[in-house]
């Protein structure tokens, strides 16, 4: 059986030595160690020797066919040099001539805003957590003190998932943004939490320039003892002068979420006419980019948090908002068709 070996070797070097094309180089390879070779012809004897002799059998066939393979390579090499070689000298191919650019691919304008609010968030001793896009209403509502009859539970503004065997059928559904996440935290691990989550968000709306039934949002919470809304405000500024520039100025209005209370919309300078006046804040000098407030002293009595050891605070931003605003893209839908002369913009 050795020799039988050392027999095959000696032909494959001799025969693959003597290749002088690629196509010829493959059917050799197949002949010696492919699927139907000689080799694996040969390994079929491997039962049939004694159980102590089978494993220096096997050793000797695997040199064999790893020496074969090397062959093959030298060969490969060998045989490619020769043809460009051979194209050089007969003029078939200039190799001076410029070759063809490569088309670069850069992020997408949401990757960008994603990634850099996470560096800026991180740096402030945030963690980045995952939420889940099929969500329940226990977590996208009910725990986030929603009532029973709040008008975003609306067929109209959610879209429920159907489950076949579901008995109660509007239960499960697609989270209508990325407030659940907050919920699953608070669940899953005990304060103090400082916590964002990105991630995808979906309401029945119609595509218009400004609206998308997918969207992509950013939420935060932070909960732990002595937290304030001055905190809030603080954590909120750097955010806004990080992401649109250290002169973009930040202004709070009363607001109402079910899930915090007091709440406040955040609106910051337009930083496109320097408070001018200019269509994309309609002349009144400010643009609205988030919802906040202080987490809902009902919020963590439903998550069986000590609402009087701990205070906590939230917010949540659309990250298409912010995409349209720091590259000036006029419709949103421009950042879900995959156009290339629209995404080649983006570095
Ligand atoms: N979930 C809200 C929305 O989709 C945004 C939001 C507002 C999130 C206030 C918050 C918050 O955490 O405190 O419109």
């Amino acid at each position: 059986m050795k020799d039988k070996l050392l027999e095959i070797l000696k032909q494959a070097e001799e025969n693959i030595n003597s290749i002088k094309t690629i196509h010829d180089l493959h059917n050799t390879k197949s002949h010696f160690i492919g699927k139907k070779s000689i080799i694996k012809d040969l390994m079929k004897h491997l039962t049939s020797l004694p159980p102590e002799e089978r494993p220096a059998f096997g050793k000797q066939v695997n040199d064999v066919m790893r020496s074969i393979e090397k062959f093959i390579e030298e060969a490969e090499t060998r045989i490619n040099e020769n043809e460009y070689q051979d194209a050089v000298n007969t003029n078939q191919f200039d190799p001076s001539m410029p070759g063809r650019p490569l088309q670069k691919g850069s992020k997408h304008p949401l990757t960008l805003v994603q990634e850099k609010l996470e560096d800026v968030m991180i740096s402030m001793g945030f963690q980045v957590v995952e939420g889940f896009d099929v969500e329940d209403d226990y977590h996208n509502f009910d725990a986030l003190n929603h009532p029973l009859n709040h008008p975003a539970r609306n067929l109209a503004d959610t879209f429920y998932v159907n489950m076949p065997n579901e008995t109660k059928w509007n239960s499960i559904l697609l989270r209508t943004h990325t407030s659940p996440d907050q919920i699953r935290v608070m669940e899953k691990y005990k304060p103090p939490f400082k916590i964002i989550s990105i991630g995808r968000a979906y309401r029945n709306d119609r595509f218009d320039p400004t609206h998308s039934p997918v969207f992509s949002q950013c939420e935060g919470l932070v909960v732990g003892e002595d937290i304030s809304f001055k905190d809030l405000k603080n954590t909120i500024e750097i955010f806004i002068k990080n992401m649109f520039g250290s002169d973009c100025e930040s202004r709070f209005r009363p607001h109402f979420f079910p899930f915090t209370e007091p709440s406040a919309e955040v609106d910051i300078s337009c930083f496109i006419c320097k408070g001018q006046g200019c269509a994309v804040c309609k002349n009144s000098g400010w643009i609205e980019i988030m919802g906040a407030g202080m987490v809902h002293p009902n919020v963590f009595d439903i998550l069986k948090i000590d609402n009087e050891k701990y205070t906590g605070y939230a917010f949540g931003c659309g990250i298409e908002r912010i995409a349209m605003l720091t590259y000036h893209i006029p419709d949103i839908r421009l950042l879900y068709e995959n156009d290339l002369r629209f995404l080649k913009q983006f570095g």
